[in-house]
């Protein structure tokens, strides 16, 4: 990882523009909002393409001002808007006589539409599908840089995103308030979380908010384990389970279960339905009253806690400074709590998962919390 040192800016860069991609997350304004300020700070023009790379296809790019971008830093969403099905290398023109769709590489077109408004740079706001989206763009000597956002945490380069931390408390927020009714009923309560692949989420309020089983994608789960769990907790007098499991957990041997398949997106399966099954399962097997609740896009919604507020404006700077110091195709990275860039290319179209050994499950355990294995 390259860090900066020098803050001396050795670019003449005059124009930039900036997009957010894929599905939005808390801090995605206050990215926004550092990297209009610093750059208007420093005599440098900024644009705002609009829905990700979509408005860089159709051309919808305008100019940010200070007034576009005062009072955003605690709004959830994205002034730009976003979008998470254009790709540009790979995007629907039209159908051919049998009705199949015809895609065509607009990569060059994307680049026209910026340097037609002599933009120098694009900042790219996004998570791994982004970034492999904005990489043929990168690839034809366009200068992109990138900055990792996304709730599940899962880029690969970065410790950490912004929008994490957001989700993160939305779910432990949840776990919490779940409690009353399982304590009061009796009842197993299972809490699908956010996060597809990675369990990051999951990982993290699922310690927050002491649940007792934690199901994430990393680790396969076996039901009689669960079971035998919620039984041993009701004998020894706790009458109740709380369960938080990542959307894209799985028994061991068995499947994801698929929400739905969203064509044209990088990433086009959307998972969702295991708590529900689990929930049905559970309840089948222990005789104990079970339930579910499904938190979806409240986690990534709403204001930007202050801890992504800050990790946001860092990152929004940071992918200022290293246009100033003349760096291309970068991704603002944070790395053992540094701040620091590495190549664009090296996130694309790989995640972070949580490793087995990782010192939260260790913790998690030495506290009884079953991970179901
Ligand atoms: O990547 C962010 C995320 O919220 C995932 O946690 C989730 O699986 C997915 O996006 C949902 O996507 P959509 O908003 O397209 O339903």
């Amino acid at each position: 990882m390259a860090t900066i040192n020098d803050r001396v800016p050795v670019s003449n860069i005059k124009k930039i523009a900036v997009l957010t991609g894929g599905g939005d997350c808390p801090g995605l304004n206050a990215v926004i909002r550092a990297v209009v300020k610093d750059a208007i700070n420093c005599g440098i023009e900024v644009y705002g393409i609009e829905d990700g790379f979509l408005g860089l296809i159709e051309d919808r790019i305008r100019p940010l001002s200070l007034d576009d971008v005062s009072n955003i830093l605690t709004q959830g969403g994205t002034i730009l808007g976003s979008n998470n099905r254009s790709n540009p290398q790979n995007y629907p023109v039209g159908e051919d006589k049998d009705g199949n769709i015809i895609y065509k590489d607009l990569t060059d077109v994307c680049v026209t539409h910026l340097q037609i408004r002599k933009i120098e740079a694009l900042i790219v706001i996004g998570g791994d599908g982004t970034m492999s989206v904005a990489k043929p763009i990168a690839d034809k000597g366009f200068n992109c840089i990138g900055v990792p956002k996304t709730i599940d945490n899962d880029l690969y380069g970065t410790d950490i995103t912004f929008g994490f931390q957001t989700a993160v408390h939305v779910a432990t927020e949840a776990l919490d308030r779940v409690h009353s009714t399982a304590a009061s009923h009796h009842r197993v309560m299972v809490v699908e979380l956010m996060g597809r692949n990675a369990g990051w989420i999951t990982l993290h309020a699922g310690i927050a908010s002491g649940a007792d089983v934690i199901l994430i994608p990393e680790i396969e789960f076996d039901l009689d384990k669960i079971s035998e769990y919620c039984l041993w907790r009701s004998q020894r007098g706790k009458r109740f389970t709380i369960i938080a499991v990542s959307e894209g957990a799985r028994p061991k041997g068995g499947k994801q279960i698929v929400d739905r398949v969203v064509e044209k997106s990088p990433d086009p399966i959307r998972l969702g339905g295991v708590a529900k099954w689990l929930a049905t399962e559970i309840e089948e097997r222990t005789e104990i009253e079970s339930r579910y609740v499904v938190l979806g896009h409240t986690q990534r919604g709403g204001t930007p806690t202050a801890g992504d507020r800050i990790l946001a404006t860092q990152f929004g700077h940071h992918a200022m400074q290293l246009l100033k110091m003349g760096k291309n195709n970068r991704l603002v990275v944070m790395q053992g709590g540094v701040l620091g860039d590495v190549d664009i290319n090296s996130a694309a179209d790989k995640q972070r998962l949580v490793p087995s050994s990782h010192p939260l499950i260790t913790a998690a355990r030495s506290v009884y919390t079953s991970f179901g294995d």
